[in-house]
């Protein structure tokens, strides 16, 4: 059976056409330094999406000398974008969605992360769980998104795999089922058992690129032994591990994988292509399909006539000489065809989508068609925000995309005070690809901007330098929390609000916001007026 049945024979959502029925919306999550990127890259390079292993950073390169603030990435070694690359493999259409690794980005993450199907959680066989791997995690149990485990750099001295699995499983209550099982590890690793297929994979020296050296069947795994090249003692203490993960092999549940209670694991070395292609095969055959997106009104099915989407991302000057901002769609239901006339739902007006983008590794193209679970990039001069719903004609809003409270408050000083109209286009625009979050003083006053993490200022003065011409720097603001107040009774929000002129704030979005001095402060207002509900979180579109 090829990936292609399988993922036809797979019961996704109601959906009944194959060309939704084959697409895998996916991202890849993982604490910094792990892998991510790599693996991308392989992915990619067996998805045949690009030619060379390097292509990927080299786009990055690419793209890092068009403004300063892609230097801070470089600098740092981390990935402040996220993008989309689209591949097909063995009749499987792949849709990777790039999450920023940085744990000060992690509100552009989260917001990625709803517009996906699955996920592969990254773990360095060295460090096992790390403070990201663990929040990500925390997102995608959430929203009970599938997670495949790849644990990677097994080439490299790290924890016995038995006691990795055991870390992971109860560090974040995880059932977990080896899918392989490495011979060696570090200096001693050999080779990975794929245990379903019942075969070794071995590497070929000086193939870095080949997806496996030589695959040996094995009628049982007494015979890893017997293979030219594995020593006995490194076959016989891998032996143990193998056979009790072989014993866990018949508890794989697919079912229970896609209601996001157990994760596949496997070994591998993305560095060596090692794990690469099991995985990319575990994607197309046990990853669900496009699955049903929740609106406020109802539940929206992928295989549904009509098309749907909202926005999850927006990038602001991604093509220098435009001033244009591509709005990522994802399409939650139906097929669509260019020049399709969509409702956009908040504005109450229709759109012609003329030019809709998909990314195809390195390259992006113009779409004539794209289907539920696909990503579409729109470009446009600011109408769409995230959040945004688009539809044929229905009134309809997605949930599920939040802005969070922001961590640290700022004002900002602008150098030349003839450039004021200027800081305000770029604040608004950054705001809405949600590198800051910017609140209007309802008395007046300078406008205060938040953040989840302290990179993002750095990030924010580089890029409104870079693309806006406009130097600034920040200065401590004077309150400490931003929350965003409602209440059931308008009048009483209305009187909270007279009686705190001074200290309430709108967002970009008009929403109310109360900006405390201290968490004193707002746990006293908390207990003084219960009938006003003090937020850390907004959905966004609201
Ligand atoms: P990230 O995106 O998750 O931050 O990680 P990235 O892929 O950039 O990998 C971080 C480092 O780990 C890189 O080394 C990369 O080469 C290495 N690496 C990734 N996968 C493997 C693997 O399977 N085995 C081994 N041994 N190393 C791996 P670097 O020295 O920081 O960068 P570079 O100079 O190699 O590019």
């Amino acid at each position: 059976m090829t990936n292609a049945d399988a993922a036809v024979i797979a019961p996704a959502a109601k959906a009944t056409d194959p060309e939704i029925l084959r697409r895998r919306t996916f991202a890849i999550i993982s604490h910094p330094d792990a892998g991510k990127t790599t693996l991308t890259e392989k992915l990619l390079l067996f998805g045949g999406a690009i030619q060379l292993a390097g292509a990927v950073k080299a786009r990055g390169e690419r793209r890092r000398t068009r403004s300063d603030w892609m230097q801070i990435e470089q600098q740092r070694g981390i990935s402040v974008t996220s993008s989309v690359m689209t591949f097909e493999r063995n009749g499987i259409y792949y849709n990777l969605l790039d999450t920023p690794g940085h744990s000060d980005f992690s509100e552009d993450t989260y917001r990625t992360l709803s517009a996906v199907d699955a996920a592969v959680m990254v773990i360095d066989a060295a460090k096992g769980i790390e403070s990201q791997t663990r929040k990500l995690f925390e997102v995608c149990r959430l929203r009970d998104i599938p997670i495949i485990t790849f644990i990677n750099k097994i080439d490299r001295p790290g924890e016995d795999p038995l006691t990795l699995l055991d870390d992971i499983a109860s560090g974040l209550a995880l059932d977990l089922v080896p899918m392989g099982w490495p011979i060696g590890m570090g200096p001693d690793f050999r080779g990975v058992v794929d245990l379903a297929g019942m075969r070794v994979l071995l590497p070929e020296e000086g193939e870095r690129n080949a997806p496996f050296g030589r695959v040996v069947p094995i009628a049982s795994l007494s015979d890893i032994a017997e293979i030219p090249g594995i020593d006995a003692d490194i076959a016989a203490r891998a032996l143990e591990g193998v056979e009790l993960a072989q014993g866990a092999l018949s508890t794989f549940d697919l079912q229970a994988f896609r209601e996001g209670h157990l994760s596949p694991v496997f070994f591998g070395s993305a560095l060596r292509n090692f794990g690469v292609e099991q995985l990319l095969d575990a994607l197309g055959n046990w990853a669900p399909g496009p699955l049903p997106r929740v609106a406020v009104q109802r539940t929206v099915y992928p295989g549904e006539d009509q098309v749907t989407g909202f926005v999850f991302k927006v990038q602001a000057n991604m093509d220098p000489n435009h001033r244009d901002r591509i709005a990522f769609v994802r399409l939650c239901s139906g097929r669509f065809k260019r020049g399709m006339k969509l409702l956009h739902v908040r504005d109450g007006k229709y759109m012609t989508v003329s030019s809709p983008t998909l990314f195809f590794g390195q390259g992006r193209e113009t779409a004539d068609e794209a289907y539920a679970g696909d990503i579409m990039g729109l470009p446009n001069h600011g109408t769409l925000r995230v959040g945004d719903t688009l539809t044929e004609k229905e009134v309809l809003k997605f949930t599920g995309i939040p802005n969070f409270a922001p961590e640290l408050l700022r004002r900002v000083i602008i150098e030349d005070a003839m450039k004021a109209k200027q800081l305000n286009r770029a604040l608004d625009d950054l705001a809405e690809e949600g590198i800051v979050q910017v609140f209007t003083p309802i008395a007046g006053g300078r406008q205060i901007l938040g953040v989840v993490g302290v990179l993002q200022f750095e990030v924010l003065q580089s890029r409104v330098k870079a693309e806006y011409g406009v130097p600034v720097s920040f200065e401590q603001a004077p309150v400490e929390l931003a929350r965003w107040i409602s209440a059931d009774d308008p009048a009483k929000l209305q009187k909270f609000v007279d009686a705190h002129r001074g200290e309430i704030a709108t967002d970009r979005d008009g929403a109310l916001v109360f900006l405390a001095e201290s968490q004193w402060m707002l746990k006293y207002k908390g207990e003084k007026f219960p009938d006003i509900k003090f937020s850390a979180l907004r959905e966004r579109g609201e």
